[in-house]
């Protein structure tokens, strides 16, 4: 049952493909509030688990917390923020009955689930141009089906898009990058993939390589493929705002960048210094931007990820000249005014990145109107995607090319996969990689994934090889790290071996994993599911926060403590344990439904095999013998 309703005038966000019916009167669930701004409320019952919410912070269940969706720039990712690079405005009930509920909305939405009244969740949005949607079904799972349905298809990547990627800022040459590929080869660590950060372009220019630090680089792209490499280059959301520069010339003249309301060119700062920012939503505009892809195509590239496109921004230059105003050259030289001017001045710069009020100072035009970039701030990341991935159709005819964003809204999981931003190597943050999984499938993103080992900070052994366990089954399987932190390719560790063992093992789930993926995809369901999805009557199942279900025949308890030998598992029902010792032997113990207590090393993945399913996984391991 899908229920649909409108509140004022709301904006066309493509998130949803299929027609449905406008409802009118109350929702048949909860209710609206009455006042400024949108308001809903519904009430929860005490045995109530409420998932969804796509990528964010905290556990599966997200009861007891306010989430707000307004895209950022933020690498800490800790408990006490509300929300990341994306908006999944998408929730699930699950309780007595199973409801879903997806608010349609581009802008600023909060979600206070449980945590002002323990028994109530309440929405709330600055303005009441919404559309809901409202959908019951018998389980948890018909509920995502149904939603889904109404998303439409999951974007599928290419098989090599399974591909171990090995990534890091900081590849500046091309000679680095040989130096990655011959190491994983010499050592026979499959990869398909090196990422190309920043450091390729020209001054940070997107559509430019640096000729100086790649030469010849249509060349240097088809040496990697004959080593059985593809490259995938980023692609920032800021161009470059320099005289001269074709690209940047091309798009002012012909209007494409964001304007303030005056008519003058939005200025503000990202990696390449003064930028612009493209109004992807104007059609024209993203049409010629999706061409500029067609560059790295002609270089020999099937494909990118697209960053800093929540759209960050570092600061806007309205916002410097108004700081400069307030707090004047002349006044900070003054010695003895010098620590008021200072704090004042300190003040003013911590609130320039990603401050809301210059969301308000430029427009976009969409669909015949015009709307300050606040009003559809959460579509940019997606609407960017589509004119990439548009521009990659045109460029690349009847080839999928393999894409994911940084930031995204529902809708874009049509076109691309996400990576789930600058995490840091912290433990806490190879749980949290865990729990948004199934958060990230409920709201259409199958192919997804977080930074392997963790992108800020350092990252040990010991993690690099308990995320790469978890890793081996994740989509998107990507070790990326931040130019200022120890470098965590294989060969930066002690055991090289253990590293290489599990990524054999992952290409080795790899045909099971692509199928699984696209069997998900066609039946609009999830990949990952909490225990609760296919247990809806066992307590002990809907409570577990750190286990995962995959597919139908396999369920996942990564160990994500230090130094921990092994965890506790909950098994819902009877199911055989496999350890896997290396890529090709494996330890099997028949386990009886109930807890259990497994151990593993740091570099033994494992995995539990669920009850009938046998001959699934048999398939994939021969060498257990089982299934058959
Ligand atoms: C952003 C991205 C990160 C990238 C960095 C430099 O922080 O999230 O992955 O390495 O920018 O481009």
């Amino acid at each position: 049952m899908v229920e649909k309703y409108e509140y004022g005038s709301p904006v066309n966000t493509q998130a949803v493909v299929e027609e449905i019916p406008l409802q009118s009167g109350e929702p048949s669930f909860g209710r609206i509030l009455p006042g400024e701004g949108f308001g809903y409320i519904c009430p929860l019952e005490k045995q109530d688990v409420v998932y969804g919410l796509g990528e964010n912070v905290r556990g599966l269940n997200k009861r007891g917390w306010i989430y707000t969706h307004y895209n950022k720039d933020d690498p800490a990712h800790t408990e006490g923020k509300h929300g990341l690079y994306a908006a999944h405005n998408f929730l699930l009930i699950s309780g007595r009955r199973h409801i879903g509920l997806f608010f349609d909305y581009p802008g600023e939405i909060s979600f206070d689930v449980g945590a002002s009244r323990e028994k109530e969740l309440s929405v709330s949005a600055p303005q009441a141009d919404i559309v809901l949607y409202l959908i019951e079904e018998a389980s948890d799972r018909e509920v995502v089906k149904t939603f889904r349905r109404l998303i439409g298809k999951s974007y599928i990547p290419p098989k090599w898009g399974l591909g171990f990627q090995q990534s890091r800022w900081g590849y500046r040459t091309a000679q680095d990058v040989r130096e990655v590929v011959k190491k994983h080869k010499e050592a026979g660590v499959p990869l398909d993939i090196v990422c190309l950060d920043i450091d390729y372009m020209d001054g940070c220019r997107d559509f430019t390589v640096s000729s100086e630090r790649f030469p010849d680089f249509p060349a240097f792209v088809q040496e990697m493929r004959e080593q059985g490499v593809r490259l995938l280059p980023i692609i920032d959301a800021g161009i470059k705002a320099q005289e001269g520069w074709e690209v940047y010339e091309e798009g002012r003249k012909k209007g494409y960048f964001c304007r303030k309301k005056n008519g003058e060119e939005y200025i503000f700062g990202v990696w390449p210094g003064k930028s612009v920012l493209v109004d992807v939503f104007d059609q024209e505009a993203a049409k010629w931007f999706g061409e500029q892809y067609g560059f790295l195509i002609s270089q020999g590239i099937e494909g990118c990820w697209n960053d800093m496109n929540e759209p960050a921004m570092f600061w806007s230059l309205d916002a410097v000249k108004e700081l400069w105003e307030k707090v004047p050259p002349e006044e900070y030289a003054k010695e003895e005014k010098l620590t008021s001017s200072f704090a004042r001045l300190q003040s003013g710069i911590q609130r320039f990145q990603d401050n809301p009020a210059d969301h308000d100072r430029f427009v976009h035009h969409y669909e015949g109107r015009t709307y300050t970039h606040r009003q559809l701030h959460n579509l940019y990341g997606y609407f960017m995607m589509k004119a990439a991935r548009e521009g990659f159709e045109k460029g690349m005819p009847g080839k999928t090319p393999l894409l994911y964003s940084r930031s995204s809204y529902i809708g874009m999981h049509r076109l691309s996969g996400v990576w789930t931003g600058d995490n840091c190597s912290w433990w806490s943050h190879l749980l949290l990689n865990i729990q948004m999984m199934p958060a990230l499938n409920m709201c259409g993103f199958l192919y997804a994934g977080a930074d392997i080992g963790g992108f800020g900070d350092d990252c040990t052994q010991d993690l690099m090889l308990r995320w790469l366990s978890f890793g081996i089954f994740v989509p998107l399987m990507r070790n990326h790290c931040h130019l200022d932190y120890k470098p965590q390719e294989f060969y930066q560790f002690e055991k090289k071996e253990e590293y290489r063992e599990l990524i054999r093992l992952r290409y080795r789930l790899i045909p099971f994993l692509y199928r699984e993926m696209i069997s998900a995809a066609e039946n609009n369901d999830v990949l990952f599911a909490p225990l609760s999805f296919d247990f809806p009557e066992d307590e002990m199942a809907r409570s577990v926060d750190d286990q995962l279900l995959l597919g139908d025949s396999l369920m996942l308890a990564p160990i994500y403590v230090q130094n921990a030998p092994g965890r506790y598992v909950y098994l819902p029902e009877d199911m055989l344990f496999v350890k896997c010792l290396d890529s090709t032997h494996f330890e099997t113990e028949t386990m009886k439904k109930g807890i259990v207590y497994i151990k593993a090393k740091e570099h033994q993945a494992f995995f539990f095999v669920r009850k009938g399913q046998e001959k699934k996984i048999g398939e994939v391991f021969t060498e257990l013998s089982i299934g058959s």
